[in-house]
């Protein structure tokens, strides 16, 4: 399971060639998040998100202990080199249950609305699986994370460290019987 993480390490290379819009890229490689992509992932980031981005709930368990795991991140890096898009991937605890949780997930503006962010998210669950993991969590728009198979989160199940719509609160179980003991608030894994 290791070993399907790790071919991360070397980007793959996708081509981009349906609803290309003008100006998109035509290719881009998924790669997993190493420390020289950092500075560029910061410019997509604060390009994407504008100055509200670390007022949002999902920061406060990012910044209370949550671990990050950059050989789950995906970037996606287009032709000419340049970062243009990132899902970031976080280890986290819901009662008993170790889980992941999913962002910041930005596409650079340049590169939106041709199916990068949703080809970042596949990538970025197909990772987590191969992993082994139970399930994981995101906040954002279920109509956009529907066709990856996430659902809104049952009512009570999980808390934030923070106020958020539950119509946005949104997991997915990644093995049969995954998200069964999540429970409680996102909190630092103990392990
Ligand atoms: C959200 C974001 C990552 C989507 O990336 P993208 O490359 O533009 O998305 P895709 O082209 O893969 O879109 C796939 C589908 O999701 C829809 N979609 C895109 N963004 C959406 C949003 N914010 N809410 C609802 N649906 C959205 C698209 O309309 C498209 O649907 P269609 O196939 O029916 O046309 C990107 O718009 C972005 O970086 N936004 C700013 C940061 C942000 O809001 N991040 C998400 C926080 S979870």
């Amino acid at each position: 399971m290791l070993a399907r993480a790790a071919q991360y390490d070397k980007p793959r290379l996708t081509l981009r060639a349906h609803r290309l819009k003008r100006g998109a890229s035509m290719a881009q490689t998924f790669a997993a998040e190493k420390p020289e992509h950092r500075d560029a992932i910061e410019r997509v980031l604060g390009r994407a998100f504008g100055p509200g981005r670390y007022a949002k709930t999902s920061e406060r368990v990012r910044e209370q202990g949550a671990i990050f795991e950059p050989m789950l991140t995906r970037v996606a890096i287009n032709d000419k080199g340049t970062v243009i898009g990132v899902c970031r991937i976080w280890r986290v605890e819901a009662g008993p249950q170790q889980i992941y949780f999913l962002g910041p997930l930005a596409v650079d503006p340049s590169e939106q609305s041709a199916g990068l962010g949703l080809a970042l998210v596949r990538e970025a669950v197909a990772g987590c699986r191969a992993n082994g993991g139970s399930g994981i969590v995101a906040v954002g728009a279920e109509r956009f994370f529907h066709p990856l198979g996430f659902s809104v989160v049952p009512a009570g199940r999980i808390t934030l460290p923070g106020p958020v719509d539950p119509a946005r609160l949104l997991w997915l179980e990644l093995r049969p019987g995954g998200l069964d003991k999540v429970q409680g608030e996102l909190r630092p894994p103990k392990r």
